[in-house]
């Protein structure tokens, strides 16, 4: 079965991810897909980014600046797709977010796997804005970003004291991102079991010592 990692990207006090997560969380289960993981970023503090050359050791098993980057980067590459809940702060990701998936380096954790995204935030916009970037930010961890994405506006106002969503359209969208997650976490498996193809960035490097060793 498909593991599916729910990586909650807001950690503040009173954070309005809590009204969102037992929902998602509660809907993937049901899904009956998956074996479902969160990975909420209160339990994962990691550092500022600082990794380089130095704190990676050996690039097969690398050390990284501290254990913790280790767990995470491990922690992530067990997964065979992602459910990402975003809230929208300043028009974009929440900077936590946004280190941990820079934190998943030179592991590839994310690598040909999709991601699904859940926005939400306290106004109109309903996180479309964070989630448009971590689409983008999706593609250069060389992840699969879902088109398909589950966006709450008003997020204060849209549970009810069951934890249901207001709003119909919300559970379709998220039932049709699931469906999708589960399509793409199989046939992607698939591929990744038949071999798949080095990373981009050292096939360039290897062609581009190869086009260098002929010259010379
Ligand atoms: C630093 C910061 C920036 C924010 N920027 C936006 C924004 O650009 N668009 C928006 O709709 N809401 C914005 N908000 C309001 C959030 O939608 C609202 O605070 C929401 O509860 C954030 O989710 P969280 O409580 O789970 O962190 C911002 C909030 C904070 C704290």
């Amino acid at each position: 079965m498909p593991k599916l990692k729910v990586i909650v990207g807001s950690t503040r006090p009173t954070r309005s991810a809590d009204k969102v997560l037992p929902w998602v969380l509660a809907q993937a289960e049901r899904h009956g897909a998956f074996e479902v993981e969160v990975l909420d970023l209160r339990d994962w503090r990691l550092p500022f980014f600082q990794e380089h050359m130095g704190s990676i050791g050996d690039f097969a098993d690398p050390t990284y600046s501290e254990p913790i980057v280790r767990s995470w980067n491990h922690k992530v590459a067990e997964g065979d797709a992602y459910l990402i809940l975003t809230a929208e702060y300043n028009h974009s990701v929440p900077g936590e977010l946004k280190n941990a998936i820079d934190s998943v380096f030179v592991s590839f954790g994310f690598r040909n796997k999709p991601i699904g995204f859940v926005g939400y935030s306290i106004g109109v916009a309903a996180g479309s804005r964070a989630v448009e970037h971590l689409a983008l930010i999706a593609i250069e961890g060389e992840a699969v970003p879902l088109r398909n994405t589950v966006l709450i506006p008003f997020v204060g106002e849209a549970f009810d004291e069951a934890g249901e969503p207001n709003d119909p359209a919300t559970g379709i969208a998220l039932g049709i991102t699931l469906d999708d997650l589960a399509w793409f976490a199989n046939a992607l498996g698939r591929a990744r079991a038949e071999g798949e193809l080095a990373p981009g960035t050292f096939r360039a490097r290897a062609a581009t010592a190869e086009a260098a060793a002929s010259d010379d």
